[in-house]
């Protein structure tokens, strides 16, 4: 059990991917396993937040104690997001597709012998985190993710700005730190304040380290 410092407060997590079908059989993702995710809204969960997690397609269980919803895309994640507003704090961690087909097809697109493959027109998905950090009921805390290759940084500070975020985590996904799919994370905190860079450490340990952190920001603790 535990100490519960985050009782009687509400915290909604996305985690995973998102599906933007093509036709029926086919579709546009995100690389995500939703395991930093999970364990995070499992670790709210711990420290004694009512927490709902809205998943994209992912192969991992439901993590323990907390509410899920199942979603395959952006549109219903946004939609499964807003509608579990009001809530003290939003953890944004799906890897969102940022286009989805323009006109998908309720029919299994056929492949003709000798015809030029078809044309995929795409649209712009709705920035779930941008839509919870300017929305009337926003969150007293709302947290990104930024999955950077490069510029870590300032690219995370750019997306506080713009997202309208309290902290963006930022971590390096180049194929070389194995970040992707992989079980370890190494992370940096960017807040207006400034930037804490943390270890490399487990998922697991990223999730506890984080929902301590947001347990110390809702008690009104400096950072
Ligand atoms: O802009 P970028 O995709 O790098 O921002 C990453 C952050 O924004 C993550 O927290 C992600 O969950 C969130 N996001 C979102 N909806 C999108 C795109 C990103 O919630 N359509």
């Amino acid at each position: 059990s535990g100490p519960k410092p985050l009782a009687g407060l509400k915290a909604v997590v996305t985690s995973g991917p998102t599906h933007e079908p093509i036709d029926p059989v086919r579709y546009i993702a995100n690389r995500s396993s939703g395991k930093q995710g999970h364990a995070i809204a499992a670790a709210l969960a711990r420290l004694g937040a009512e927490v709902t997690l809205v998943s994209g397609p992912v192969t991992i269980a439901d993590p323990a104690g907390v509410q899920v919803l199942h979603v395959e895309r952006a549109e219903e994640m946004r939609d499964a997001v807003i509608a579990n507003l009001p809530a003290d704090i939003a953890v944004m961690v799906a890897a969102v597709a940022d286009w989805r087909v323009a006109s998908g097809s309720d029919q299994k697109i056929k492949k003709q012998p000798g015809e030029a493959p078809p044309p995929l027109m795409l649209t712009e998905n709705p920035d779930i985190l941008k839509t919870v950090g300017h929305h009337a009921k926003r969150p007293r805390l709302v947290v990104g993710f930024a999955a950077e290759t490069q510029n870590v940084e300032e690219n995370g500070r750019a997306k506080l700005e713009r997202k309208g975020a309290d902290l963006i985590v930022a971590n390096d996904v180049s194929p070389q730190t194995g970040v992707m799919g992989g079980d370890r994370n190494r992370v940096q905190l960017i807040t207006r304040d400034g930037v804490e860079a943390w270890p490399d450490l487990s998922k697991e340990d990223v999730a506890e380290r984080l929902a301590l952190w947001i347990a110390m920001q809702m008690a009104g603790a400096p950072a």
